[in-house]
């Protein structure tokens, strides 16, 4: 009996390995989202930003693959099946949304994918609306950015913190993140509120420190960005990026 127990959990094991296998070549469908507007609403927060990464190469993502927004920056490659319609090289994407649709497990942005077609087969693979593909996960690459931080309007002094995470390279997954006073110890954990929105209500009122729990493939390691960002307290209510507010930035800071 408990060897057949023993058995069960080792083969449960692999089947849960299996089905979350990060590295391998999944087989699916691919779709395209004909108005580029239906990006900019992305369930992943990240708004009309989402439009100038990776060169507006975005997804919407299904929910096995957007993971209640722990997803939501993941990287894959996706090639087109069809020979004679695509390219072999395919199409590296960046998912910004959701899409719950039962027949794709991608929908793309129209330049993604059109970008899957060879020369000439732009309007063929338009016309086609949903291809077979081929996709894997795969490492995001930002050549000019650093992992960023981007401090919310919604946030409000004294403790109200909403942050924003871009540009998470590598192929990682954010599990928590926890805030604090720069140079203190006093570490509060934070919350997806949504997508890749982190909240708390408890958040110190100086400069900030963050130290997030990534994992990448079957490894969990603590990041810790020794980097203090300013904090909620003596921010004009916090209008970043509005005329005569903020520090002009967006409120965002690479950490
Ligand atoms: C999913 O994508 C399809 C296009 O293939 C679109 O018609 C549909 O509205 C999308 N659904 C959601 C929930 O965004
Ligand atoms: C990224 O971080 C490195 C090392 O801290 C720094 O030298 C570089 O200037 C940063 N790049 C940007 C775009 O912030
Ligand atoms: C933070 O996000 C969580 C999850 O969405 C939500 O339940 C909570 O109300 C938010 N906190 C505040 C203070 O808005």
């Amino acid at each position: 009996m408990a060897s057949f127990q023993h058995f069960l959990f080792v083969l449960s094991l692999f089947l849960s390995t299996s089905i979350a296998c990060d590295r391998c070549v999944h087989q699916s469908k691919a779709a395209y989202f004909s108005s580029p507007a239906s990006l900019l609403g992305g369930s992943c927060g990240y708004g009309s930003m989402a439009l100038s990464f990776n060169g507006g190469y975005v997804a919407a993502a299904s929910p096995d693959l957007y993971r209640d927004g722990m997803g939501c920056g993941a990287c894959f490659q996706i090639r087109c099946k069809n020979p004679s319609l695509c390219s072999s090289g395919g199409v590296k994407v960046i998912v910004t949304d959701i899409n719950k649709s039962t027949q794709t497990d991608f929908v793309l942005s129209t330049s993604a994918f059109t970008a899957m077609a060879k020369a000439g087969m732009t309007q063929d693979i338009k016309r086609l609306g949903i291809v077979d593909i081929e996709y894997k996960r795969i490492p995001c690459e930002y050549k000019n950015h650093n992992l960023s931080v981007r401090i919310e309007e919604i946030s409000q002094k004294p403790n109200y913190l909403a942050i924003k995470v871009l540009y998470q390279g590598g192929q990682t997954d954010i599990h928590s993140i926890d805030v604090a006073e720069a140079g203190g110890w006093n570490w509060r954990f934070m919350t997806r509120n949504y997508g890749a929105v982190w909240n708390t209500s408890h958040a110190p009122a100086g400069p900030l420190q963050f130290r997030m729990v990534v994992t990448g493939g079957y490894d969990g390691m603590t990041v810790w960005p020794k980097k203090a960002i300013p904090g909620l307290e003596g921010r004009g209510g916090l209008r970043f990026g509005v005329a005569g507010h903020g520090d002009g930035t967006g409120g965002m800071f690479s950490l």
